[in-house]
């Protein structure tokens, strides 16, 4: 099976696919976390991996960055290749208070200033949230091993470098944790394809206090997520 972005048979993925923005960050899961593992797709580097967790079959597959090419990935998933569960694995900036570089968050929502889903949604305003068994499946775990995992609403932003304070304010006021740059897309995607989509963050950014993550924190914090990740949905 070939699509315009991937190349693999039409049985490589599992279900099950994470979905890091880095394609080497695929790479190193793939290379740390699974077992049996075969890179099933490298079409623009865009690496793509099949493996077993804990005996379970998982994949895992680079998107980009930013909802185009997230959502692009994700549909060739769903449509030519079977995937029914995206779990957005990734990095965001922290906008709350009560968030500390390297936390974990979960988002039920995601809000955005992107068009992608208004074009698709008649120019309405779509409502981006995650599958509610996916959430609750990740929740069952965390509290079950009571970790200090927050649940929110995310803001998904077309502008890495376009966050003005005064917007920044306003997110706030309506209770964001933090700015990303694909849920909101990936979870319109997941709904039109009838798929399950989640996102789980690490705050590698404070966007109030302009502090970040070295990138030795980075790889770490990174690793406790796909841990909590991986339990999750296997559990
Ligand atoms: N903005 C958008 N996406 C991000 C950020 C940010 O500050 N940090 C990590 N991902």
């Amino acid at each position: 099976m070939t699509t315009p972005h991937i190349s693999a048979p039409s049985d490589a993925f599992a279900a099950t696919c994470l979905l890091p923005g880095d394609p080497l960050r695929a790479k190193f899961i793939a290379e740390t976390f699974l077992e049996d593992v075969t890179c099933v797709t490298s079409v623009r580097n865009m690496l793509g991996f099949t493996g077993h967790y804990k005996g379970q079959p998982i994949s895992v597959m680079g998107t980009g960055m930013g909802m185009p090419s997230c959502v692009l990935y994700s549909t060739e998933l769903m449509e030519s290749f079977g995937v029914k569960r995206l779990v957005r694995v990734g990095s965001c900036g922290a906008i709350h208070e009560s968030l500390k570089l390297n936390d974990v968050i979960v988002a039920h929502s995601a809000s955005t200033d992107s068009n992608m889903n208004r074009r698709q949604f008649a120019g309405m305003d779509y409502s981006s949230a995650a599958s509610p068994r996916l959430l609750q499946k990740l929740l069952n775990y965390v509290d079950t091993q009571a970790l200090p995992v927050a649940v929110g609403s995310v803001f998904s932003t077309d502008h890495f470098y376009g966050s003005a304070p005064e917007q920044l304010k306003t997110l706030q006021q309506m209770g964001i944790l933090a700015v990303e740059m694909e849920s909101a897309g990936l979870y319109a995607a997941a709904a039109r394809h009838r798929a399950q989509a989640l996102t789980v963050l690490t705050v590698s950014d404070n966007l109030i206090h302009q502090t970040q993550l070295t990138p030795q924190e980075r790889e770490a914090g990174f690793s406790t997520m796909i841990e909590i990740t991986l339990n999750a949905l296997v559990g």
